[in-house]
């Protein structure tokens, strides 16, 4: 089986490519824009593809004629969203056309990757079928290219996701748990809001659930997120709880004081039932996942 990774130096690409690389079953092709970050170059190709161009894309999978295209390429930044509004349609709604067309011809399956931020997080946690309503233009960007896959007679299958925090290298952003971790180790005066709710999600256990929609083919909207639900405040509290370390510095503070560009759904979090049933997802607990991420760096040292 030949599977395209889009987006390949992000946080589940380099994840998706360290998995993938090792099954023996698979012909592994890495893209992404610019070179390659990752330092372990075996096992697998690495073809430079900016998603937003149509013929590069057009090019890279009539040529290599993957038999699944994995979609982790996208503007994340959900603020910087706000104010690059075309940029942002470009790389989450249009480039996700270009993929699903190419995909098409040849008759590829393609898993794309979404978000709780479609949703308004009034009523969370949310099953797949629930009604969308995004309040930042990345959710919005995001639930577009959900309507174009639904719209499309490619193969797709929508995996969403939530905060998903874990490893990588040369990674071009942070994410919560590694910075909590880094911040609390300083000692820092720490202020995290505790009125948005999350199910914070390892983004091994977000590779797994790709790699089991591969194997079983599976079409469809599914839930991918972590399966413990709690506030952005508590992920902070459960990280300092882990580790050992002290919670003293840590203030509770609410969403309105942080004046930030992008409205952010209140709760969210996701109900996983369909995933576990059909896919046979097994998402860790947050102290599980904190562990497995632990071991990681260990060895990294
Ligand atoms: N991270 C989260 O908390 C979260 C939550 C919900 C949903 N999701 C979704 O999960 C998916 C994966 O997220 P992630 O955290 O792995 O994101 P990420 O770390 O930001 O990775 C995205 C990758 O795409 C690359 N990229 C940017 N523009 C590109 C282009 N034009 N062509 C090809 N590649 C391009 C980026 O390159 P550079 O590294 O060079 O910038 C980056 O490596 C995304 O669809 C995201 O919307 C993520």
């Amino acid at each position: 089986m030949k599977v395209l990774v889009t987006g390949s130096n992000g946080l589940l690409g380099q994840k998706l490519v360290q998995k993938l690389k090792c099954d023996l079953s698979i012909f592994l092709i890495a893209t992404s824009k610019g070179k390659n970050r990752l330092s372990n170059r075996d096992g697998y190709i690495y073809v430079s593809v900016d998603v937003t161009n149509k013929e590069e894309v057009d090019n890279v999978i009539a040529y290599h004629k993957p038999n699944v295209v994995i979609n982790t390429a996208a503007m994340t930044n959900v603020d910087l969203c706000e104010d690059k509004k075309n940029e942002c349609d470009l790389l989450n709604v249009d480039a996700v056309g270009y993929l699903a067309d190419a995909c098409e011809r040849i008759n590829a399956h393609l898993i794309h990757i979404s978000t709780d931020f479609i949703f308004d997080g009034e009523d969370g946690p949310y099953r797949e079928e629930d009604f969308p309503n995004p309040l930042s233009y990345y959710g919005l960007s995001k639930l577009k290219s959900e309507q174009l896959l639904q719209a499309h007679s490619v193969k797709w299958t929508i995996l969403r996701t939530i905060v998903v925090f874990g490893i990588g290298e040369n990674l071009s952003k942070g994410n919560i748990v590694l910075w909590a971790k880094e911040a609390l180790c300083k000692g820092d005066a720490l202020n995290i809001v505790d009125d948005q709710y999350r199910a914070p999600t390892l983004v091994d256990d977000l590779a797994d659930i790709c790699i089991l929609a591969i194997k079983k083919k599976t079409l469809g909207i599914f839930n991918a997120s972590g399966k413990d639900i709690m506030s952005i405040y508590e992920i902070v509290e459960r990280v300092a709880e882990y580790y050992g370390m002290s919670t003293d510095n840590l203030n509770k503070i609410s969403t309105a004081t942080l004046n930030q560009k992008a409205v952010r759904p209140p709760k969210t979090g996701f109900i996983l039932d369909k995933s576990i049933n059909e896919l046979g997802y097994k998402p860790h607990s947050f102290e599980e996942c904190l562990a497995i991420m632990d071991e990681q760096i260990k060895t990294m040292d």
